[in-house]
């Protein structure tokens, strides 16, 4: 039986004998109550609850403006809707790159105002000190590596990273680092799949991608984006799965009709 099948929750543990087995970790983002409660009895493994809340949900251009208390909120509904999967919350910009202190009092108010089961930080070396302060914590941690959209001013692109040697020694160095440290996983985006295959075979933790290729342990994708929700977003290495922007937009018309024809409520429809 496979480990997925096997287990009632997934705990780092599990995703750590999914890696041993070779078996893939599934993940997906999610930001309230209802989708994740769908997604977990779809047998999803891991939910992430991004800061791409920032952009699907409050239409920001960036990450950049989301807060600790809307990722709370946002974390908390989540839970509400899960029994199995592993539950993952980013620590937003701002909440925890000043210092060590300030980056474990927000991986703190995560875990005890949510109840989920993890932190997610971009970065490595550079926050390396707040990494060891949360893990000592007993905090799980997974690290995001690559296209760190946090930093997008910094980059100036959403460009695929870690093409040049220099930026690509950095990154696995920097993966080795946050394994060292104790963290349970970490996500590589946008970066060539064969840097990624190398980083998943180094390291004994499990590395997910997002734009990182085949060779992962796993994969994640924005919800909006695999079910076809955000039409306008087409990178590469998106597999949409739906066209729910079509189906709700063709519901509602028609909904929008039947109001209008007075077609709806009908007989059978009303007290
Ligand atoms: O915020 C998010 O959704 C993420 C994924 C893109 C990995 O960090």
């Amino acid at each position: 039986m496979s480990v997925h099948t096997e287990i009632k929750k997934v705990t780092t543990h599990t995703l750590q004998r999914m890696k041993a087995n070779g078996e893939k970790i599934s993940m997906i983002t999610a930001y309230d109550y209802s989708f994740a409660r769908l997604f977990d009895a779809a047998g999803i493994d891991v939910i992430l609850v991004g800061d791409s809340a920032s952009n699907v949900m409050a239409g920001h251009e960036t990450t950049l403006p989301i807060t600790l208390d809307q990722m709370i909120y946002h974390a908390s509904s989540v839970m509400r809707g899960v029994n199995r999967a592993f539950v993952v919350v980013d620590l937003p910009f701002g909440s925890y790159q000043s210092n060590s202190k300030e980056a474990l009092a927000s991986a703190i108010r995560i875990m005890k105002e949510t109840g989920a089961h993890g932190i997610k930080v971009e970065g490595g070396e550079e926050i390396l000190e707040s990494v060891n302060r949360i893990l000592a914590a007993g905090i799980p941690i997974i690290g995001h590596l690559g296209l760190t959209p946090q930093s997008i001013y910094k980059f100036g692109t959403y460009t695929v990273r870690a093409r040049e040697d220099e930026e690509a020694e950095k990154l696995k160095k920097d993966a080795r680092l946050l394994e060292e440290a104790g963290c349970s996983g970490v996500v590589l985006e946008k970066i060539p799949a064969t840097l990624a295959k190398i980083v998943a075979q180094d390291l004994h933790i499990p590395v997910i991608g997002i734009g990182a290729g085949k060779y992962c342990d796993g994969q994640v994708l924005v919800m909006h984006d695999l079910l076809g929700i955000n039409t306008e977003f087409q990178p590469r290495f998106l597999r949409r799965y739906l066209s729910l922007a079509d189906e709700i937009t063709g519901a509602v018309r028609h909904y929008i009709k039947d109001v209008k024809d007075n077609d709806f409520p009908n007989e059978q429809e009303q007290y």
